[in-house]
């Protein structure tokens, strides 16, 4: 038998200040997109940027739908449409903003179960981390330094031969 634990690196900084300037654009972005989330029966406001190695950022909104599970998250709906736009493109980082309608939010959201999976797919297509930048509408950031870190022992295409 054997016994191992699994971490990795979460990194917290105190406010979009502490970003560097390219994250905190990023984040900015994210934040932007969250205005134009379709949450009618959530309230909950998400918004997602993918920046891409050339330097084009790709953003996502959530967009809810009356038969709730039609809808689609703001990271899955940004990632699915950089892999549609560039589908040569390295994802070089995404960052993901919340808020309610019905009180501010000010700790990080962490993308979903579903949004993990979605992103490592592209982490593992393209052989090269992806780090996630989380917050809410305000408050701390936390970053990791890849989508793996948030599913490990994810199942991914090498189970498929
Ligand atoms: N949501 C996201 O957009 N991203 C997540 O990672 C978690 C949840 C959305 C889905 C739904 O529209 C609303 O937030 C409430 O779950």
């Amino acid at each position: 038998m054997k016994k191992e634990i699994v971490s990795f690196e979460l990194t917290t900084f105190e406010s979009l200040e502490a970003l560097s300037d390219e994250d905190k654009n990023l984040m900015l972005k994210a934040v932007e997109a969250r205005e134009n989330a379709y949450a009618p029966y959530s309230s909950f406001l998400v918004g997602a940027a993918v920046l891409m190695a050339d330097g084009m950022v790709v953003i996502g909104s959530n967009q809810e739908n009356a038969s709730y599970p039609s809808g689609l998250c703001a990271e899955r709906v940004a990632v699915f449409q950089a892999g549609a736009l560039y589908p040569n493109g390295t994802i070089k980082a995404i960052a993901i903003s919340a808020t309610s309608k019905n009180y501010t939010v000010s700790t990080p959201a962490a993308p979903c179960g579903n949004c993990r999976q979605s992103i490592s797919e592209y982490e593992v297509r393209q052989q090269k981390a992806i780090p996630i930048l989380m917050m809410g509408a305000k408050g701390i950031v936390l970053k990791c330094g890849a989508v793996g870190d948030l599913l490990p022992l994810a199942f991914n295409n090498s189970f498929l031969k």
